[in-house]
């Protein structure tokens, strides 16, 4: 599966902020139609980010179009647009049941079969926003469209009448049930927008705690938070050192018939096997190692 680290999202009917993005080293740009834009721009923002999808050349960056919540009456044509220019995946904000899920995933499919692309070449992506979203995590997470899970920590804290502070423990319960969900069918976890965006330590700062809760990326929404969430995200040469004396020391006790052992005064076993091997794997995928 690709690398997400950073989601950077820009509104969809502002092309100056999507031709920045492509400057930006980021790993996936996700153009917005949903609250991002506008409730007068919205058929500015489709018709915008089907131009970029036409026109730019995204290099190695994922090309994402989050479309409008089913029900509001946009996400019909916010689809029918963006379509037809294949984006490498859609994002479906405040999901909630299995069968949106499901609604999005036909139209997608009748695009990839009337243009001959295969099956499952646009990918799906959630965003779990609500209380009944996160109830529902186990079914909405089994679709075999979905790549990943997002969390939504703004509109999940509304959603349950929640204050929202820098600590986030309003939302903890929310932001573990969904990185829980994630790793039990494969996915990756987006993890929540730092909202400061004028303070570019703190979205590292949130995205390190991101990452020991599990998560593999998080959303952004300036261009000053991509690198310091990329680097949180991209174990650094220390961990990467470490994960592979624990991967070495462990064959080598496997083959003397010994499970536990002692590395440099600390307990190692087959699940500190496992968080090493998941160390190594996060380094390879941001191309480290
Ligand atoms: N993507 C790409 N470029 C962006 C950007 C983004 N999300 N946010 C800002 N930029 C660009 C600006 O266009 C500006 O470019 P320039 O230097 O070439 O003129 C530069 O980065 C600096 O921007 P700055 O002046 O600091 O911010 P701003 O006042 O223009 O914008 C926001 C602030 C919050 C309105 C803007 O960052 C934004 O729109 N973020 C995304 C919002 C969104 O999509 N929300 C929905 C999902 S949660
Ligand atoms: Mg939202």
């Amino acid at each position: 599966m690709r690398s997400r680290r950073a989601l950077l999202y820009m509104p969809g009917d502002d092309w100056k902020k999507i031709t920045k993005a492509l400057t930006l080293g980021v790993d996936c740009i996700c153009m917005d139609m949903e609250d991002g834009a506008a409730a007068s721009r919205k058929a500015e923002a489709r018709e915008t980010i089907a131009r970029a999808l036409r026109e730019l050349d995204f290099g190695t960056a994922e090309k994402l179009a989050r479309i409008n919540g089913i029900g509001t009456g946009l996400e019909a044509d916010d689809l029918a647009v963006v379509l037809p220019f294949h984006p490498d995946g859609v994002v479906l904000p405040k999901a909630e049941t299995p069968e949106q899920v499901a609604w999005v995933s036909e139209k997608i499919e009748a695009a990839e079969l009337k243009n001959g692309w295969p099956v499952n070449s646009i990918r799906m992506i959630l965003v779990v926003e609500s209380a009944r979203g996160i109830l529902n995590l186990k079914e909405l997470a089994a679709h075999p469209r979905l790549d990943a899970l997002i969390f939504g920590a703004e509109d999940y804290a509304a959603s349950i009448g929640a204050t929202r502070t820098a600590e986030s423990l309003e939302v903890l319960y929310a932001r573990s049930a969904l990185v829980t969900a994630a790793a039990a069918h494969g996915l990756q976890a987006i993890d929540l927008v730092t909202v400061d965006f004028r303070d570019p330590q703190l979205a590292r700062r949130d995205a390190l705690f991101g990452a020991q809760l599990g998560y593999t990326g998080k959303q952004v929404i300036h261009p000053a938070q991509v690198e310091p969430v990329q680097d949180a995200f991209t174990p650094n040469n220390e961990a990467i050192a470490y994960a592979k004396r624990v991967v070495q020391t462990f064959e080598m006790n496997q083959a003397r018939g010994t499970g536990a052992y002692d590395l440099d005064g600390k307990m190692i076993d087959l699940p500190l096997l496992k968080s090493a091997q998941n160390v190594l794997e996060r380094a390879r995928a941001a191309g480290k190692a």
